[in-house]
């Protein structure tokens, strides 16, 4: 072979690859930016990443670590989280803001260490600052380390699903006036399945999504429910969905007519083309069960169209087939989820639920009110109010007048940002899912608390739903670790009765959990991830009441129980 130069840089180039990939850890490059879209036969600017709407898949291999590079090209302060990455360690690119960072401003770069340990399925991520996450978010999916297979057969295709929600307005107007007037959000115009409306809706046959099946195949839909104010119930007419797997760690197969899925959960779900050849719809709609609470009651719908070779097989009917799901409120409906999800349990997927408690906590998560601040006028609950919402009692009070955050805080010893008095039990005790409860229970305080942990402690958690104004189910999130779901029921928790019939064989591990309607969840988990991490309602608008609290985990005493260091390039705080 003769040396020319274009030979030179060929092997320069191969060289460059083979260090890139043997030495420094994958990057991706995500630019935050406004978008034009046009849906609902309307147009406006959106906040994106790269342009995209949803934004996004970052695919990659259980355990490994990656850069995101999150370039700021917007004129709106950001942050990005990482929906369920238990990022062992490494707080600092958490994400949610005023909590472990201060915003990425515009200009700004934040190259994001994103740290995969336990995780294998399906995750996301979102921005994590006002309400930006509506149309900023994308798939996340984690494959199994190589020479690793799924525990299920391995299906022909796969389809992140990710299911949305879409206001015609500019959402930073809906957060604007919901901070303004104290009222409730004003309600999005429809959800959407990857980004699309779907054909019931006006100005969206073209766009509508369509997922081409051919018989005989078996598809893998990693469904996401990144919707801002709702739980989701999902349907695919006249096909079953065989659950496999949800929040990054798999499940026992169980086969469902519908899911029930969480704003923040994901669910893994196999659907095998076994049907006559034609076109079916998948559709979404809201399951909204507080009484007198306005919510869209509009339905999102897909295409599921067969095809043969390249023909696509057109409706028998005037429409595709439409599945049925349960009505908006049907709480029974709501929960034919969480009856019957299990983990793995087996040798090589094993559970590790803590048996010996050393942390028992009990936590109420309410709806509340606040009297309007004087001379000012609020369209609130029941007169001069505006909405709150709280965990014990207390509305979480984001630190953001003191430009820092708690993770920044706590690391270098600032004080005067947030207080260590988070309650372990509600400060009053009541028949909190009553009906008629008295009004002088729903005035929370108003407070920056954190609960803190030692390193290694084993947790149990209850968190009870309350009646106040108006009992709902709350999807609450942790961040930082994932949990053992091991109870729930209706009605309030009895400490006495209840832990005889927790599953501490085979729960399932989650990052999100729905607390029923006028019900309870009890969650366990050892803190053995060192950090600040934030935990609260994942509807949109609870958790800009309040409906939140922080935890901080201390560092162990070996060094690595210990927090990592802060990036260079953490974001500055003005
Ligand atoms: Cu999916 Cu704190 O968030
Ligand atoms: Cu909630």
């Amino acid at each position: 072979m003769r040396i020319t130069p274009s030979v030179l840089q060929f092997l320069g180039i191969l060289f460059l690859n083979v260090l890139i990939t043997t030495q420094a850890l994958r990057h991706y490059k995500f630019v935050v930016r406004d978008a034009p879209f046009t849906k609902l036969c309307s147009a406006k600017n959106i906040l994106t990443v790269n342009g995209e709407f949803p934004g996004p898949t970052l695919y990659v291999t259980k355990g490994e670590s990656i850069i995101v590079d999150v370039y700021n090209r917007a004129n709106y302060n950001i942050t990005i989280h990482w929906h369920g990455v238990n990022q062992p360690r490494y707080p600092w690119s958490d994400g949610p803001e005023f909590i472990t960072q201060c915003a990425i401003q515009p200009g700004g770069l934040f190259s994001q260490k994103v740290i995969f340990s336990e995780e294998e399925g399906t995750l996301w991520w979102h921005a994590h600052s006002d309400w930006s996450r509506a149309t900023v978010h994308g798939a996340i999916v984690i494959k199994p380390k190589p020479g690793n297979t799924y525990p299920f057969p391995k299906p022909d295709r796969e389809v992140p699903m990710i299911l949305g929600e879409w206001w015609k307005q500019d959402v930073v107007k809906v957060f604007d006036d919901l901070v303004s007037t104290g009222a409730d959000a004003a309600i999005s115009d429809s959800y959407t399945i990857n980004g699309q409306p779907g054909d019931l809706h006006p100005c969206s046959a073209n766009e509508t999504f369509k997922l081409n099946v051919e018989h005989g195949k078996t598809y893998l839909l990693r469904m996401i429910n990144a919707a801002m104010q709702d739980l989701l119930f999902f349907a695919i007419a006249k096909h079953q969905l065989t659950v496999v797997g949800s929040d990054g760690s798999y499940v026992k197969p169980f086969k469902v007519d519908y899911i029930t899925i969480s704003p923040g959960q994901t669910m893994d779900v196999l659907l095998e083309a076994n049907q006559p050849l034609d076109q079916y719809y998948m559709a979404a709609k809201a399951y909204s069960s507080a009484f007198n609470v306005r919510f869209d009651n509009t339905t999102t719908t897909a295409i599921l169209q067969y095809k043969k070779g390249n023909y696509i097989i057109p409706s028998s009917i005037s429409t595709p087939h439409m599945p049925s799901l349960p009505s908006f409120n049907d709480t029974n409906s709501s929960v034919n989820i969480i009856t019957q999800m299990r983990s793995l349990a087996d040798e090589a997927h094993p559970v590790d639920v803590p048996l010996n408690i050393t942390t028992n906590l009990f936590y109420t998560v309410s709806v509340n009110s606040l009297p309007c601040p004087n001379g000012t006028i609020c369209k609130g609950p029941r007169g001069n109010n505006r909405f709150a919402a709280s965990m014990n009692n207390v509305s979480f009070q984001l630190p953001q007048n003191n430009n820092i955050n708690i993770l920044q805080a706590y690391y270098n010893n600032i004080s005067g940002v947030f207080s260590e008095n988070f309650p372990d039990v509600p400060p009053l005790l009541f028949d909190f899912t009553a009906s008629n409860l008295s009004t002088f229970l729903r005035t929370p305080s108003v407070d920056t608390e954190v609960k803190v942990l030692e390193y290694g402690s084993t947790v149990e958690l209850v968190l009870q739903g309350t009646n106040l104004l108006a009992g709902t189910e709350h999807p609450m999130h942790l961040h930082g670790h994932s949990f053992y779901v091991v109870g729930w029921g209706f009605g309030n928790y009895n400490k006495d009765k209840d832990p005889f019939n927790y599953n501490l064989v085979d729960p399932p591990y989650q990052n999100t959990v729905a607390v029923p309607k006028n019900g309870w969840v009890a969650i366990r988990f050892q803190t053995k991830n060192p950090g600040v991490w934030f935990m609260h309602c994942h509807l949109e608008r609870h958790v800009s009441w309040g409906m939140a609290m922080t935890f901080i985990v201390k560092n162990g005493n070996n060094p690595g129980q210990q927090m990592l260091p802060p990036p260079p390039d953490m974001p500055r705080c003005n």
